[in-house]
């Protein structure tokens, strides 16, 4: 039960190895590319569940495995984060034509992808994905960034990995609000370019949810598919690669009018937000109604948020949620680009969106 699925970047080119149990296989994979120490970069939830295993596994295989163990969460993803775990690298006298390795969700995949780009001007780097989100999306692309205090990933580079591999047996020890945050970007991948995928998912997305090991291993490797193809076309994002920010403008702005706290994670937030986007877009007459009525039902059938009234606590603005878009990184030339659908499955980039549509959704 196990696939493997190439980025075609040509002398950035990398494979992803998606299963179940394939983590057993990390020593023999990653030796070829590994040389010097091998440093192991994880925070701590993830260090006392999966970092003996994987450790053993390496050392097995003839690696000299080190440990790095950040703390959870997006305290990592920060100037402290990326100085000391630096300093830590720097003090294993990481090759610099080594590997690090990042076992984690996206915090640590994210910041340690950005320390690798820019430590001796360049090291490689490899994925061990823990979360959903971080299987089927931050792991896959390339995008490595910490936060400012300006915002979130505005510090940051693009470094492929060497090798990505997602070992969906992790994710049973996931909390259940982490594993449903990253089904909201499996069903993206669905809305945004694949009908037939979204139905595949109507009929088993819920049992990849409840513990159905082939399910999930389909569902993520088909999402790494379809990230691992707009990739390739569009690797710097100027063109088809936005339509993978699908609910992410409505979302990012849910995200910093709540605080970015526990009130709304992001992959909630990008569910909400996909949900808005089809209300707009059925509202601008672009897409059927039952289209967007039926995405939203799938969304519940999850048990994900679809609504701005789903967030707990006091309701956010339309016009706050508007400030918080024009701070978004989606922004040129002061006009805000948008993702919004002529259909399920038909996703589109557009910059010709009137702001009074804007605000009647988000006051709906
Ligand atoms: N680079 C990209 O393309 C990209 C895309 C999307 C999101 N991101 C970034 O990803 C980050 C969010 O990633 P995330 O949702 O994976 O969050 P995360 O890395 O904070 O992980 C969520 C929580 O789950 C824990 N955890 C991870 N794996 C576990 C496991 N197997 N069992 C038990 N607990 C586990 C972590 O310790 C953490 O507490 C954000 O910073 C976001 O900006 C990056």
């Amino acid at each position: 039960m196990s696939e493997t699925i190439s980025v075609g970047l040509g002398e950035r080119a990398y494979d992803i190895h998606v299963g179940s149990g394939v983590l057993k296989r990390a020593g023999e994979l990653l030796a070829p590319l590994a040389k010097g120490v091998v440093p192991v970069v994880t925070d701590s939830h993830v260090a006392d569940i999966h970092l003996s295993g994987l450790l053993a596994g390496l050392r097995q295989a003839g690696l000299d495995a080190r440990a790095i163990v950040m703390p959870p969460g997006e305290v990592s993803k920060s100037f402290a984060g990326l100085e000391r775990l630096s300093g830590a690298l720097l003090d294993m006298e990481i090759d610099r034509k080594g590997l690090v390795i990042a076992l984690g969700g996206g915090v640590i995949g994210d910041l340690t992808g950005f320390a690798a780009g820019v430590l001796k001007r360049g090291v490689g780097f490899a994925q061990i994905p823990t979360t959903l989100l971080a299987q089927v999306d931050s792991s896959v692309g390339g995008k490595t960034a910490i936060n400012a205090v300006q915002g979130k990933n505005l510090v940051g580079l693009f470094h492929q990995p060497r090798i990505v591999i997602a070992d969906t047996a992790l994710l049973k020890t996931l909390p259940r609000r982490e594993l449903l945050a990253g089904y909201a970007e499996v069903v993206k991948y669905g809305a945004l370019g694949d009908a037939q995928f979204f139905e595949w998912l109507e009929v088993n997305g819920v049992k990849a949810l409840q513990g159905d090991e082939p399910a999930m291993v389909q569902a993520v490797a088909h999402s790494c598919r379809m990230k691992a193809a707009i990739v390739a076309r569009d690797e710097r994002e100027t063109g088809e690669r936005a339509l993978l920010n699908l609910g992410h403008t409505f979302g990012h702005a849910l995200e910093a009018a709540t605080g970015y706290g526990d009130r709304l994670v992001h992959g909630e937030g990008v569910a909400i937000g996909m949900a808005l986007a089809f209300q707009l877009s059925v509202r601008l007459g672009l897409c059927p109604g039952q289209d967007a009525d039926r995405f939203i039902r799938h969304l519940k059938a999850a048990g994900l948020p679809n609504a701005i009234a789903d967030i707990p606590g006091p309701r956010p603005g339309a016009g706050e949620l508007i400030r918080h878009m024009a701070h978004d990184k989606k922004v040129t030339d002061g006009k805000l680009t948008f993702i919004l659908l002529h259909g399920l499955g038909r996703a589109f980039i557009t910059r010709d969106v009137p702001l009074e549509a804007v605000k009647s959704v988000l006051a709906d």
